[in-house]
């Protein structure tokens, strides 16, 4: 099964997909930390991306696309869940093609809603764990024990370069310009299932579950957008 988790920054796309992997075995894979990660070997790419994404923008399709392509290659039969890709028209049509080449077809596309004023706080909340990534927010999700990371133990924690106020009106900005037209891409096709990202994260846990468990057996559940 091939899902896509889409949302604004901070909607809780990378908290879902930890719960789907763990629940479903899943494979998660964040474009955003495939970036990071080229950053922090040093790469060209990473370096090229970096600075864009420290502005809060997207990072050029080409650049995405070709990163991705080997990404899936990678991963071939396994069941994904696509965390921040795609974020434009472009990319969704890329994926089309990518996975048609390879007989695969995107199963769902999960849009996880969540007002903007709310997005603010979760951004500035958030840290992760240096050594594991497991993500956690100073108010709705700490640590169980202070201190020390309830995944690995890790006493060490990080924030994110573009985790600050002044980048986030961007990175929503470019979520409602390039990333929001995807919605009118998937729903004529039945893919889209929007779940209420307003909810704790086990509510929304529980409303993705039932999707997913919906795609497995072959029900086709029609969901419409909030507010839409
Ligand atoms: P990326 O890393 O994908 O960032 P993002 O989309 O901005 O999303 P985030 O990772 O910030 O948030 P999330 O939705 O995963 O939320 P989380 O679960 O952490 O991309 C970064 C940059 O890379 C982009 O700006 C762009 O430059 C570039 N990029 C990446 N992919 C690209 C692409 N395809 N094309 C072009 N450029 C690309 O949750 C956030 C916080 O809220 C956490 O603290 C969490 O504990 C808390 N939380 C989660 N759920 C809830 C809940 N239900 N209630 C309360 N709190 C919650």
């Amino acid at each position: 099964m091939i899902l896509i988790l889409l949302g604004p920054p901070a909607a809780g796309k990378g908290t879902q997909a930890e719960g789907l992997e763990k629940r479903h075995g899943f494979r998660q894979v964040s474009t955003g930390d495939m970036l990071r990660a080229e950053d922090a070997h040093g790469s060209a790419i990473g370096h090229e991306a970096k600075a864009i994404m420290d502005r809060g923008e997207l990072v050029p399709d080409r650049l995405i696309i070709s990163l991705l392509d080997r990404r899936i290659a990678a991963e071939a039969g396994r069941d994904l869940i696509l965390d921040g890709f795609p974020r434009t028209v472009p990319q969704a049509e890329a994926l089309d093609r990518l996975l048609a080449a390879r007989g695969l077809e995107v199963s769902g596309v999960i849009v996880i809603d969540v007002d903007d004023a709310a997005l603010v706080e979760r951004i500035v909340g958030r840290f992760t764990c240096a050594d594991c990534g497991a993500s956690y927010h100073d108010r709705t999700r700490p640590t169980r024990v202070p201190g020390v990371c309830d995944r690995c133990g890790g006493t060490e924690f990080v924030r994110r370069a573009d985790d600050t106020p002044e980048t986030v009106a961007a990175r929503l900005a470019a979520y409602h310009e390039q990333t929001a037209p995807l919605l009118p891409y998937y729903r004529p096709q039945g893919k889209l299932f929007v779940v209420d990202g307003m909810a704790g994260i086990e509510a929304v846990a529980r409303e993705i579950d039932s999707v997913v468990r919906g795609l497995a057996g072959g029900v086709a559940h029609a969901k419409v957008m909030r507010g839409n």
